[in-house]
């Protein structure tokens, strides 16, 4: 495929000025002297016309889901339908405010009510609060948890156990509630019993399995696992964020799981990435019931409530109760397809993805046998001519595709992570497989060059992170200018 894309020299917002922009009179004399600025903030002054050219503009030189197939393994970017924006867009939704008195917010309450009752069949669990804004904000609420539940039943534990084919943030959470972290290695991709056996001890406080794992692989023995942590007296916790690949088909609860997070941004129709916002519940078990956040929304009658008498509850972990409008997605995209469709589409992420594995698999290496779920990994370690995976991905972009993720997880070299999701056709599976072969093929000094086509051409991969600009004022430093 031919791909172009858009590029414009489009200054930043602050520095485009408007003469049809006037600025609206503030009554002073209905505010408060104290309220009344000295002097007018600096905000960027333009017109609705010149707004949506500059947005329009930006747009243009990016690429979303909505502009083609984007593969990045791990983060689900699928096509998500209009329908639940739509919903989440309208006035009664979008405009209640969460200090609104219980009697005014019934309608608002009984869909968080529902949907804490659906995410709880799905997830096989006894309860869920909604409150988590994403999907490591969800495995940190259920560290806490895991913490506060020990301290009640005076268990001085300190480990908490990961594989190495979890996802990166399951280490990171359960080290930022303060547990020493102790990764086990996997055995053909998948947890190692013996060696999960004899890292057990009474000192564990969980085991936090991504499942399925970052090499798209079902942990096969998931309640042999159990067995050996709840024996050592630990809980099971599953990192539930690629539920897209079970859904229907089985479930944490049926496989042994005290806790699990989802990321409603994944699974359930808000896209995923850009910062947010998102939603990752918590669901737990009916004995870790009582440590949930509080307020959960609660039924009694025909009647909806926030529910804060939770005896053991950990706190608050988020504003109000939670990202709503995220809340609203997931809660349409449920009812829109019901459980034979939810089931369906986890049939759809598992079938795509190995029907493109097959087709990856003859022109590069896939490591690890065997049929995946959602996504797979491929390695570009065997390539030839200085060409890493990184130019695969970079070149990808001239020829009209996302690229995967690269580099992640660690545990393969050269690693290539891809995701079709389930909202793909074939047509479109064959034809990125026919394009990253082309690109396998291209000589080293195209690849290396790689992209051509993109309003962006090849960005250091460490500056952002080396050389924080994160506002404008940071950016005028940067440029040598002064700070406004
Ligand atoms: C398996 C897995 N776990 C956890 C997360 C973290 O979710 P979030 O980015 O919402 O914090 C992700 C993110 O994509 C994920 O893929």
């Amino acid at each position: 495929m031919s791909y172009r894309q858009a590029k414009h020299d489009e200054p930043l917002i602050y520095e485009l000025t408007c003469d049809d922009a006037k600025e609206i009179p503030i009554p002073s004399d209905l505010l408060p002297e104290g309220l009344v600025r000295k002097q007018t903030p600096n905000i960027p002054g333009l017109c609705e016309r010149d707004l949506v050219r500059h947005f329009v503009a930006l747009s243009q030189m990016n690429f979303g889901v909505d502009s083609g197939f984007y593969p990045l393994g791990s983060c689900t970017m699928k096509y998500n339908p209009k329908i639940n924006e739509e919903i989440a867009a309208l006035t009664k939704a979008s405009t209640i405010h969460p200090g609104q008195p219980i009697s005014q917010i019934q309608g608002t309450l009984q869909i968080m009510y529902e949907l804490q009752e659906m995410l709880a069949i799905i997830t096989g669990m006894g309860a869920v609060s909604l409150q988590p804004a994403a999907g490591a904000h969800g495995e940190f609420t259920g560290m806490l948890i895991t913490r506060a539940y020990h301290e009640k039943h005076g268990q001085d534990r300190n480990q908490v156990i990961l594989p190495d084919t979890s996802h990166g943030t399951n280490p990171a959470s359960a080290a930022m509630v303060g547990y020493d972290i102790l990764t086990i290695p996997s055995k053909e991709g998948k947890v190692d019993l013996d060696a999960l056996a004899s890292a057990v001890s009474d000192k564990t406080a969980a085991f936090m399995l991504t499942n399925p794992n970052t090499l798209g692989i079902f942990e096969p023995e998931a309640d042999d696992i159990a067995d050996i942590v709840h024996e050592a007296g630990g809980l099971m916790y599953y990192d539930g964020a690629n539920m897209n690949a079970i859904m229907g088909k089985t479930s944490p609860g049926k496989l042994g799981f005290d806790i699990v997070h989802l990321n409603l941004h994944k699974t359930f129709a808000t896209p995923h990435g850009g910062g947010g916002p998102g939603s990752g519940p918590v669901g737990v078990i009916k004995e870790l019931e009582n440590f949930l956040p509080a307020p959960v929304a609660a039924k009694c009658g025909d009647g909806y409530y926030l529910n804060y008498d939770i005896p053991d509850t950990i706190g608050k972990v988020h504003g109000f109760h939670g990202n709503w409008g995220v809340f609203l997605k997931a809660y349409t995209y449920i009812l829109s397809l019901g459980a034979d469709g939810l089931t369906q589409a986890s049939e759809r992420a598992v079938l795509n993805s190995n029907y493109l594995r097959a087709l990856v698999e003859k022109f590069m290496d896939v490591p690890y046998p065997g049929l995946r779920k959602h996504e797979f990994v491929a390695s570009g370690s065997s390539l030839e001519n200085d060409v890493r995976t990184m130019d695969l991905a970079k070149r990808l972009i001239d020829h009209g595709y996302h690229p995967p993720t690269v580099y992640f997880p660690l545990i393969v070299d050269e690693s290539m992570m891809i995701e079709p999701t389930e909202t793909e056709s074939k047509a479109t599976l064959d034809g990125f497989a026919r394009a990253l072969e082309n690109v396998v093929n291209e000589p080293a000094e195209v690849l290396h060059d790689a992209p051509r086509n993109a309003s962006v051409r090849r960005v250091s991969e460490a500056e952002a992170a080396k050389n924080l600009i994160l506002s404008y004022k940071d950016y005028l430093e940067f440029q040598g200018g002064s700070r406004v």
